[in-house]
This record gives structure tokens, sequence and C-alpha cells, in this order.
């Protein structure tokens, strides 16, 4: 057989496990901590696997046809990951996007080829959003119910609403980690936006043994925006999902599928990501510094001597370039 792929969509999925020998030494840990690094799929994110699903779902379901528009609300990486795969299987692609989007993001989903529409040129989604205080969710439902339900060959994504989206981190995240570490997995960390890789990973570990314990992360209260710090620095991607009401939290998030869940300062997510880009030579978002930062707090409880955590990092670091994160 060849090895020559023929589309990128061949290109998704089977990323590599490391384990973080050197920050481990480092830092005195007689645990295991084994990083899935999905910035090795097509377009440098873990969206990848679900843009790619959740667009052959739609075919499937001839919900999506030859001649059709993608539509979705992110220029995060989903937007990324659904603009490539779009370009590549030939479908025009509508983002809605945040007005304070970084440049980075803004030209790489530009440079497939998609059309972009900023949140407040869009007056239904400004009006909630301002109502709400920014509640993402109550937006999404508006402009699915009084705009894109008027559209005609349309097919809206809707990530946070898409069972297609966790159902790939159960047929492929999920059997992925379990293949390569021989099912010797104990603890399994991921940062939480729209829950879907925590919750479709997690169900197939606990699947396969019900002893995995599947912690989730959500941003500190510092790391999120309120009266008296409008704007701090996120975690690209990362929402609260406890603490909140129940309708703000997305349909893909399985609220009972953690074992312990943990908040995130930025601040301390950007010190985990450069400790292990000086350690161990791998440069990773902001997200992905989070859940380094609670893997080694897990790993430096001493019932967990011995133990292997293995870390979902969402995507690389080079995305971050115009954020705080190495400004060092
Ligand atoms: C950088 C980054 N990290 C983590 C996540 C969270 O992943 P999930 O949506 O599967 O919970 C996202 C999702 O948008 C993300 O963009």
């Amino acid at each position: 057989m060849s090895g020559i792929k023929k589309s990128i969509t061949e290109l998704v999925g089977h990323t590599p496990l490391l384990e973080l020998t050197n920050y481990e030494k480092q830092n005195n840990l007689e645990a295991e901590i084994v990083v899935k690094l999905e910035f090795y799929n097509p377009n440098q994110s873990v969206k990848d696997r679900i843009a790619l699903a959740m667009i052959e779902d739609a075919e499937k379901k001839g919900l999506l046809k030859p001649g059709f528009t993608i539509v979705e609300t992110t220029s995060g990486n989903t937007g990324i990951g659904l603009a490539a795969i779009a370009a590549a299987k030939g479908y025009k692609f509508k983002v809605y996007i945040q007005d304070q989007v970084s440049e980075e993001r803004f030209k790489v989903i530009k440079a497939f080829g998609a059309e972009t529409i900023k949140l407040t040129e869009e007056p239904v989604l400004a009006k909630v959003l301002q109502e709400t205080n920014g509640d993402f969710v109550a937006a999404i439902k508006e402009l699915e119910e009084k705009v894109l339900s008027k559209e005609k060959d349309i097919f809206f994504v809707n990530q946070v609403a898409n069972p297609a989206n966790p159902e790939v981190h159960k047929n492929t995240t999920g059997p992925e980690i379990w293949e390569d570490t021989n099912g010797k997995v104990d603890f399994l960390v991921s940062a939480v936006g729209t829950g879907g890789t925590v919750s479709g990973t997690g169900a197939f570990l606990k699947s396969k043994n019900p002893n995995v314990k599947i912690v989730a992360i959500q941003p500190g209260p510092n790391s999120l925006p309120s009266e008296a710090n409008p704007k701090p620095e996120e975690i690209t991607g990362v929402h609260p999902f406890f603490g909140i009401p129940l309708e703000r939290i997305p349909a893909t998030m399985d609220l009972g599928i953690y074992d312990e869940a943990f908040e995130v300062e930025t601040e301390q997510a950007y010190e985990a990501a450069r400790a292990v880009a000086k350690s161990d030579g791998i440069l990773i978002g902001t997200s992905s510094g989070a859940a380094i930062h609670i893997a080694t707090l897990l790993a430096k409880r001493p019932e967990n001597k011995g133990k292997r955590i293995v870390a979902v990092l969402p995507d690389t670091g080079l995305r971050y370039l115009s954020t705080k994160l190495f400004e060092i």
C-alpha cells in the first residue's frame, strides 16, 4: 500500500504520546506524566478531529451536500480545522468571529478561503451577548433560531451541541491512548471547553477500566472576565462548567464523567507551558499548560507514586505568539 495520502482528512488523529522525562526529573516526580501531542494534527490542534467528524457525520446524514456552505461560530481551533477541511472537501465556509480574535487566527482562517463575520456586525448576536454579559450558548441559540433557520443550503456545525464532537473522542482519542499505553493509564487530565475531549475520551477509558480517574479543568476566577477585571488574559477555548447555571453548559459536556475537577489560573498555565518548552522541547498553548500544571499536582501526591497520568495537550504554542505566553 502506498504511503502517500490523498487528502488532509487522512492525516487527522493518531497523535503521539510522549513522557516528559526531563520535566519529571527536574521536579522530582515519582509518577509518570505522559502527554498526548494534539499539535501533530494537520492544522495543529485537537479540533481537527471534531471538524472532520462533524462534517463527515453531516454528509452521512444528508445534512451537508455538495454546494452547501458550512457555518460555525468560532474562530478558535475549531474554526481553523473546519476552514481547512471545508477547503479540502470543496465546501464554502462562513464563520462568525469574536471581534478581539488574534491576528494569527484571523489570517489563518482567511488563508483557507473562509468568509468571516464579526459578532458585532451581526445585530442578533451582538444584542444577546450584550444583554447576557457574554453568554455564548444563548447567543448561538438565538443565531440559529433567528438568522440561520432562514438561510438555505447551509450546514450549521454547532460544536457545543453536536454529538459527533464527544463521539469522535470516544472512537479515536480514547482508543489511541489505551493502545499506546497498553492499557496502563491511571489518570486522564483534560481542560474543558465544549467538554467533547474529556467526555468522549473519558467515556472510552472508563469503559475499558472503570478505575481510570478522569480529571477536568476550568479557568480560575482571576482568568475570567469580571467587573473588576473585564479583560483578563484568558485560557483560550477553556470555559467554566461548575459553579455556573446549567443552561450555560454545552450539551457536549457530560457532567457525570469526571472524578475530580480543578481550577487553573492563566499565569499557572503559562508557567507550566514555559517550563516544558525548556525541559523537553515542546511548544504548547495555554490550555496545554493548564493540563500540565494539574498533572504535576497529581504527580506530587504521595499516593500516586508509580502511577501514569495522561494529559491531553490541545494545541501548539505557535498559536499564542501574540499573547503574553512567551513574552519572557
Ligand atoms: C486550545 C483549546 N484547548 C482546550 C479546548 C477544550 O476542548 P473541548 O472543547 O474538547 O473541551 C479547546 C476547545 O475549544 C481549545 O481550543
